[in-house]
């Protein structure tokens, strides 16, 4: 009883500790290095054109998944 509770407990942290990973940190890690956050926060692009922007950083050195790339490109374009 008491492990299955300890077992629970532990799965209820992990999954919080997954779901706060959002577009706004990993932005915030990964695309504050080269230049600051304003030169990305102060434009205007849909979210197409922030996929392609992550994708023109990757070849300046940029390390980032997929999965990644697609949560900053809904921040910075709040999902439109
Ligand atoms: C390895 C260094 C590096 C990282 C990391 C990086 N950038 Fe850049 N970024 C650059 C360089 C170099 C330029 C200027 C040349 C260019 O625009 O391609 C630039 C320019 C920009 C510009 C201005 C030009 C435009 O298209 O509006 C934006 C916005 C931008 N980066 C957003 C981002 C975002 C969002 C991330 C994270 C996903 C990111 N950058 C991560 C190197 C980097």
């Amino acid at each position: 009883m008491k492990k299955s509770a300890i077992t629970m407990l532990f799965l209820f942290v992990a999954f919080i500790a997954f779901a706060a990973t959002t577009g706004e940190e990993t932005f915030y890690k990964k695309c504050t290095s080269c230049h600051g956050s304003s030169l990305s926060l102060k434009k205007q692009k849909s979210m197409k054109q922030w996929s392609a922007t992550v994708k023109r950083m990757k070849k300046h050195g940029l390390s980032i998944s997929s999965s990644e790339s697609q949560s900053v490109a809904e921040f910075l374009s709040g999902g439109k």
